[in-house]
């Protein structure tokens, strides 16, 4: 078989032991977070915040790559090298979030699609030139009694497949992330009907615009009961029907799936992805993290914009990361958040 160069790469990306950190909240998500903790949102706190993420200790035994926003891509750290530098210097690859947000879908109440393809084949040569391997862009896909729509799930699908495309032309792998979000009453079942029909049409998408299914990485939501739903799923059955779910949908082509948390607190995300991967040992794919609340929200909250606790937040966003590593290899034990 005739392998692509971004093959490696995108294999390089989901490697063994491996997960990706998403560091790519926009300026608007950031705020919200930061808010939370009492620290106010400036150009200079989203940069200290990012530097103590990517110099943390040990991390680079751990994430194969960091999502990064735009703003994130040309900032200048404390130490005088750019974030990107500190993380290359690491061996840790710098991916961009290239979408520009959701936008409301004509005619859809409560719907919609994923706007940013104007422009971005110019915009992928600049985010190449200052250094970015990978891309990611995220589709959202509501749930409740009457959606998804079809419709909104082939314009997602659609905008998707383009976007991979370009990404590919460009030189760069491409995540693909269709979410079919945790927010709603709906169960289970619910939840694994819609991720079934959300992957499929990606994937029917993703081989009509001829994108290569070897040189990416798709970023799916597990399968998993909704927010508000009065009978939670076991962590046993969301990895059961997580797993069904990418076997009947995904290609064995596709070389990684790297989750995305959603909302699960974070030693939820990590007990579901140990879980995962101690039942898929025969499954053509890596299942990985690439992860942002559940692997940001206990140094977020440790460091609150306060000087004397980096040391101690970056102790916690190691420890999470060596956790999600384990549990990406189904070798997470539960008893190990303990020593933290
Ligand atoms: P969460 O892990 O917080 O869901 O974020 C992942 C992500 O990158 C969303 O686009």
């Amino acid at each position: 078989m005739k392998s692509h160069p971004l093959d490696a790469l995108a294999q390089q990306l989901v490697a063994p032991d491996r997960g990706i950190l998403a560091a790519d909240e926009s300026s608007g998500t950031i705020e919200k977070r930061f808010q939370a903790v009492g620290i106010p949102s400036t150009e200079i706190t989203r940069r200290d915040y990012r530097e103590l993420l990517f110099s943390s200790p040990g991390i680079d035994q751990y994430l194969s790559g960091v999502i990064l926003y735009e703003e994130t891509l040309s900032q200048i750290g404390r130490d005088g090298r750019r974030l990107v530098q500190i993380l290359e210097d690491r061996g840790i690859l710098p991916g961009i979030k290239v979408d520009r947000g959701i936008k409301p879908l004509p005619g859809q109440p409560d719907e919609s699609v994923t706007e940013g393809l104007d422009g971005l084949h110019e915009r992928l040569a600049a985010y190449r030139g200052q250094g970015a391997r990978f891309t990611k862009w995220r589709a959202v896909i509501r749930v409740d009694e009457e959606r998804p729509s079809s419709l909104a799930l082939k314009a997602n699908a659609e905008v998707l497949a383009r976007y991979a495309g370009l990404v590919q032309e460009a030189g760069m792998v491409p995540i693909v992330e269709p979410e079919v979000l945790m927010e709603g009453s709906h169960d289970l079942d619910r939840c694994e009907t819609v991720t079934t029909a959300a992957l499929d049409q990606l994937f029917m998408a993703l081989k009509a615009y001829r994108v290569r299914l070897e040189a990416l990485v798709l970023k799916p939501n597990m399968v998993v009961s909704g927010t508000q739903c009065n009978r939670p799923a076991s962590v046993e059955t969301v990895a059961q029907a997580t797993v069904q779910t990418l076997a009947r949908t995904v290609p064995a082509a596709v070389p990684g799936i790297a989750f995305l948390s959603g909302g699960q607190s974070p030693e939820q995300a990590t007990q579901h992805l140990d879980a995962i991967n101690r039942l898929a040992t025969r499954l053509p794919w890596r299942l990985t993290f690439s992860f942002s609340r559940a692997l940001q929200e206990p140094p977020l909250r440790m460091w609150a914009g306060k000087e004397d606790r980096i040391r101690q937040a970056q102790e916690l966003f190691s420890q999470r990361v060596r956790l999600n590593s384990l549990a990406s290899m189904g070798r997470y034990h539960p008893d190990l958040e303990k020593v933290a």
